[in-house]
């Protein structure tokens, strides 16, 4: 037998016995490669006589053609294999039970929640969010929203004060995200459309008080904010909010010594039942209160009260949140319990948007 029928027959047979893509690779080098068997043989053919060339030249190439196309042949075979083999080694037994995911076992808290579905209500009306800090002065907490020195509004608010400081000035825990509208006053200018949730502070504990709570701010600050636009904004909010198709507000005089006028807004509802229901029934609950911003406050965020006007609102979270989600007791917000979580709680990919739907 020739040399060369030798050294084919040698080949087929490893490429025969190659059992993976990666030994037919190996095949294939030591035969096609740079330095392979074959190759070695197609650079004789540059030093052989022409009658040589003719004869086992065209011998050469064509056990080159032979070796090549077994190869490729069975190349494609073991890829089909690999192919099957993976198949059936990866099926799905889609019978077995859903194993949940953190993401899917975790829950938001209800009070971030509203504070999601609070943003998309406004976010939709050209609000965005503003944000203060929880230790505030004297001075953004009262006396720029026209507390006067003494007066006895600054008491009511139950106020956290922490030691005094070098200068002998008391920080405050904020009894209200009210100072925040100063502070947006003195840092943007008008047009001014925000709403400011956050934490805020007061010396009061029991079933529906708790001494870290939280609310949520509006402010709208142009040159012809006026009341009947005050009114629209927080009806279609309550609408919103409530998801309901239409609520009755009522509008009282109240006080507040940032706003002028004031006014408390109630809403109408149905407390018959074990979960109040709105836009029916015959009894009024007290959601926010509200008001013209004051003359002075604008003064106090650096604009011309004869050029700005504007009107603003604050309404406490925690409350809204257990009315809209029945939940009794305030104190069980903040008392971290799995179990109270997993019942109150929402979840975590279910982002409230106003055509999604906000509650899901
Ligand atoms: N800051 C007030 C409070 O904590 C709530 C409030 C009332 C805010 C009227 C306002 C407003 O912006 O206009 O009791």
């Amino acid at each position: 037998m020739s040399d060369l029928e030798n050294l084919e027959r040698s080949l087929l047979s490893e490429i025969d016995a190659a059992d993976s893509e990666a030994a037919i690779e190996a095949v294939r080098v030591a035969a096609l490669g740079k330095k392979g068997s074959v190759s070695d043989l197609l650079k004789t053919l540059g030093s052989m006589s022409a009658q040589d060339r003719q004869t086992r030249g065209a011998a050469i190439n064509a056990l080159k053609t032979r070796v090549t196309d077994a190869i490729l042949l069975r190349k494609s075979a073991l890829k089909d294999a690999a192919i099957a083999e993976r198949l059936q080694r990866e099926t799905v037994d889609v019978s077995l039970p859903v194993r949940s995911s953190p993401a899917e076992r975790g829950r938001i808290h209800p009070i971030t929640q509203v504070v999601d579905e609070i943003t998309a209500i406004f976010a939709d009306m050209g609000f965005s969010i503003a944000e203060g800090p929880d230790i505030e002065t004297d001075y953004y907490n009262f006396t720029a929203l026209n507390f006067p020195e003494g007066h006895p509004a600054r008491e009511m608010h139950d106020t956290f004060f922490l030691p005094a400081d070098e200068s002998g000035e008391r920080k405050v825990l904020r009894t209200h995200t009210s100072p925040v509208q100063v502070r947006t006053m003195e840092a943007q200018k008008p047009p001014i459309r925000i709403i400011i949730p956050g934490k805020t502070y007061r010396q009061d504990s029991d079933a529906t008080h708790s001494p870290m709570f939280h609310q949520v701010e509006g402010l709208v600050v142009d040159t012809k904010a006026n009341v009947a636009n005050l009114r629209w904004v927080l009806e279609e909010f309550c609408k919103a909010f409530f998801e309901v198709d239409s609520v009755t507000m009522r509008f009282r005089p109240s006080f507040f010594p940032f706003t002028e006028p004031s006014f408390e807004v109630d809403i109408q509802c149905d407390r018959s039942g074990p979960i109040v229901k709105f836009g029916e029934g015959t009894d009024w609950m007290e959601i926010l209160g509200c008001g013209m911003v004051h003359p002075n406050v604008l003064r106090a965020g650096g604009l011309d009260p004869d050029v700005y006007q504007g009107f603003a609102w604050g309404m406490g979270l925690d409350r809204i949140a257990m009315l809209k989600y029945g939940m009794p007791d305030l104190r069980n917000f903040f008392d971290a319990d799995v179990r109270w979580m997993t019942h109150y709680g929402f979840r975590p990919l279910d982002m409230p948007t106003l055509f999604g739907g906000l509650s899901g």
